[in-house]
């Protein structure tokens, strides 16, 4: 059988992170914002899910941004155009809830980028006003900034040292923002400190605010329990109930000790993964 899911082009954006445009016509045609995939690079690997960065139905490919941080996605770094991924299910979770809300501030780290990417354009062509706060440890760190300056009215930068935009973090910028305007709608993607600082933040001004949650998902599906959530005192599955929720009622200090539950063995599947590339 001919290989289904092909690497039409793969581009590094970032150290350790790459963009692929990958052959899948009915995730490229239906997928919607907020909506996310689960792949298996070969036959051997284990599901991992990512962010339907872009799509293009009438090519019938998807754009997938991954960040090598373990065994799974350095796998798929090392991947050539003209290979193909085993499997890509999807689309995946709940589209993200796009109406004409007024001014909303997009606020990422990191690889978050690539998750708040499409939002941000929804957002923009359902007529809102989209500031997108964009942050990293350091210049070469920032992605896709030119991509959310192109959807986003304005674009805001934070490194951790300074060396582009604000010295700070990415809640230093947003607290500016949310003092000088008046912000219907907040919208974050990335680390999960970063995801709770950014809800404390909106708090105290009841801003309606929105995380993406990463937790370890498995089927994708509901069926196997690994991405269940805390939200609102409530157990959620954020592979079909999410994966956006309330970033002011997520426990996010329950979703941070289960996504370190792995540790030990994801290290040593790190290893195993880079000897194998090296081999
Ligand atoms: P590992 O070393 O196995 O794990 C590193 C860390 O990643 C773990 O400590 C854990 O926090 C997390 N993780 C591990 N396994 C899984 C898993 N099966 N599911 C989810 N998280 C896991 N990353 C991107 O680079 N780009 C994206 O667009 C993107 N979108 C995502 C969308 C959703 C809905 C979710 C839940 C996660 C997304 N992620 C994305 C995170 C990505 O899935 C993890 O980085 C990846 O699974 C790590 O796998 P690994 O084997 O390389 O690393
Ligand atoms: Fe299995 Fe959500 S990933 S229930
Ligand atoms: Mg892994």
């Amino acid at each position: 059988m001919e290989p289904r899911f092909v690497i039409r082009q793969i581009d590094e954006v970032g150290p350790d992170i790459a963009r692929l445009v990958v052959d899948a016509p009915r995730v490229a045609r239906h997928g919607r914002a907020g909506q996310f995939v689960i792949v298996r690079p070969s036959g051997d690997s284990e599901r991992i899910p990512l962010t339907i960065c872009d799509a293009d139905p009438d090519a019938g490919t998807i754009t997938l941004v991954v960040q090598a941080i373990g065994g799974t996605t350095t796998e798929i770094k090392a991947m050539d155009a003209g290979g193909a991924f085993s499997d890509i299910l999807g689309p995946l979770g709940l589209p993200t809830e796009i109406e004409s809300f007024g001014t909303c501030v997009v606020v990422a780290g990191g690889v978050g980028v690539a998750i708040v990417l499409p939002v941000a354009k929804a957002l923009a062509e359902a007529g809102n006003r989209v500031i997108g706060v964009v942050g990293a440890r350091d210049a070469d760190h920032l992605i896709l900034v030119d991509e959310m300056s192109d959807v986003c009215d304005e674009v805001l930068l934070a490194t951790e040292d300074g060396s582009a935009g604000t010295h700070g973090f990415v809640t230093d910028v947003l607290g500016s923002v949310v003092d000088s305007h008046y912000v219907d709608r907040v919208l974050t993607a990335g680390p999960i400190p970063m995801m709770r600082a950014v809800g404390e933040l909106t708090r105290p001004y009841g801003t309606p605010t929105i995380a993406s949650l990463n937790p370890i998902m498995v089927d994708g599906t509901g069926m196997c329990g690994g991405c269940r959530v805390t939200v609102g005192g409530e157990t959620l599955f954020a592979c079909i109930d999410g994966p956006e929720f309330d970033a002011h009622t997520v426990d996010f200090i329950s979703l941070q000790k289960r996504n370190e539950a792995y540790h030990t063995f994801e290290a040593c599947r790190l290893r195993d993964a880079r000897e194998e590339l090296d081999a």
